[in-house]
């Protein structure tokens, strides 16, 4: 996916449909982050002055949603699934698997970023992995080589 470079003035007409009104600045960070790729921290005034709410309230929702990145995306993502179903199907070996190969969940570099997530919606086809968006299921620690390829 292609991401803009941060533009503040662009993100300042961007978020215009959303003056004065604090119920859309979860909506605010979700149209910054689709066409910059993140929310970074200059985003943060525009969004609590277009709002009309603090700082720290965009901060709580910026901090709250997994989904909403403060750094720019590494050229690959990848999501292990860490809730029950999948880890009574091996998801915990998966996990071990990107450790193994230095790239523990949590871990992020400008190529790949790990995360855990927990459920993709796809539980009867465990374990899951997302990369870059595309859900793959009954996966074992193949699924490791596919990412770092
Ligand atoms: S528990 Fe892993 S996809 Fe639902």
């Amino acid at each position: 996916m292609t991401y803009e470079p941060w533009d503040e003035g662009v993100a300042t007409a961007m978020l215009e449909p959303f003056t004065s009104d604090a119920t859309l600045v979860l909506v605010a960070l979700q149209a910054l982050q689709a066409r910059f790729g993140f929310v970074p921290e200059a985003a943060v005034p525009l969004v609590a002055h277009t709002c009309n709410v603090s700082r720290a309230d965009v901060h709580g929702v910026l901090s709250f949603y997994h989904e909403l990145r403060t750094q720019p995306p590494a050229t690959r993502e990848v999501r292990v699934c860490r809730a029950e179903a999948c880890q009574a199907v091996g998801a915990r070996d998966i996990e071990r698997a990107f450790a193994d190969a230095g790239h523990p969940v949590g871990s992020r570099t400008s190529a790949l970023a790990v995360d855990a997530v927990y459920c993709l919606g796809n539980c009867a086809l465990g374990p899951t992995v997302e990369i870059d968006g595309a859900v793959h299921g009954r996966c074992d620690t193949d699924i490791v080589r596919e990412a770092l390829r």
